[in-house]
């Protein structure tokens, strides 16, 4: 029997790194493991792993929390709105999943519009008694939603070269919205809210829905499904959409599972 040693590739050297790499960047970012796995993966890749960058693609995809057809019916409004004036917001970015998404649609059609995603990155500012279901539960709770991090969200659309489409703002968007867009002209052709809650939603429809362009589109998330709205988990969202319609519910149309629209006139 032949004992060969092991042979020493680059291949070989690099998964040998790969780990002690992974934990210097771990410290580097206190513990932010997807910015630490972005980083790491970005450093590897300019050394030694150029042919894996699919395999990578796909591990480094930030988690969307829609699903499937709500992935299909936001791109539709993406390509529905291209050629309005405006750009496009997105209320509650989490770790950029969608906004991923988007941004990659709009690579796509070479677009000059640019995604605006808000979010705390520390999950939800402010719940309500609105946000309460009859029973007293609360979906959105103070645990949810913290993974993540505007630094990770703006390396991962860097890594997928998308930050050219891209705006990160973080805090509570009831204070950064108005910061960030105090003293600016800008419209809007898309606006997505997807925030789960009654005051942030509430705050989003008095904002922005003003300065969407005719034809634009306002995406609401987590108003129910059709035919179960009265038990929706985030009762908060509906309460807002409905009090900011006053009775004039007609104007919602159903875009996909608990996806909601309006369409700027
Ligand atoms: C369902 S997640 C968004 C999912 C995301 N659109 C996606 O594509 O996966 C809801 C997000 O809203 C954010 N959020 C809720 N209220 C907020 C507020 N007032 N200011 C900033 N972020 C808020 C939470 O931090 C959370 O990340």
């Amino acid at each position: 029997m032949v004992n060969e040693a092991p042979r020493f590739t680059v291949g070989n050297f690099g998964k040998a790194l790969a780990s002690p790499l992974y934990s210097f960047f771990l410290v580097l970012n206190r513990g932010d493991r997807r910015l630490a796995t972005i980083q790491a993966t970005r450093w590897k890749r300019l050394f030694w792993s150029r042919s894996r960058t699919i395999q990578e693609m796909e591990t480094l995809r930030p988690h969307c929390c829609w699903q499937p057809e709500k992935v299909d019916f936001v791109l539709d409004c993406v390509r529905r709105t291209e050629g309005l004036d405006g750009d496009i917001v997105e209320l509650g970015c989490y770790q950029g999943g969608g906004t991923l998404l988007m941004a990659e649609a709009l690579r796509g059609m070479d677009s000059s519009r640019t995604i605006w995603s808000f979010d705390s990155f520390e999950g939800f500012p402010e719940v309500l008694n609105e946000d309460r279901t009859e029973n007293g539960e609360c979906h959105a709770t103070e645990e949810r939603f913290r993974d993540t991090s505007a630094r990770a969200v703006r390396e991962t659309m860097r890594f997928f070269g998308v930050d050219g489409y891209v705006r990160i703002v973080e805090g509570d968007f009831v204070d950064t919205v108005p910061e960030t867009l105090a003293g600016t002209d800008r419209t809007f052709s898309l606006v997505i809210i997807d925030c789960d809650v009654y005051a942030g939603a509430k705050f989003c429809l008095a904002y922005f829905v003003p300065k969407v362009t005719p034809g634009g589109i306002i995406v609401v998330d987590d108003y129910g499904t059709p035919g179960e709205l009265d038990s929706s988990t985030y009762p908060g969202v509906r309460k807002a959409v409905d009090e900011y319609l006053d009775g004039d519910t007609g104007r919602l149309v159903h875009g996909a599972r608990s996806m909601w629209y309006m369409t700027k006139e």
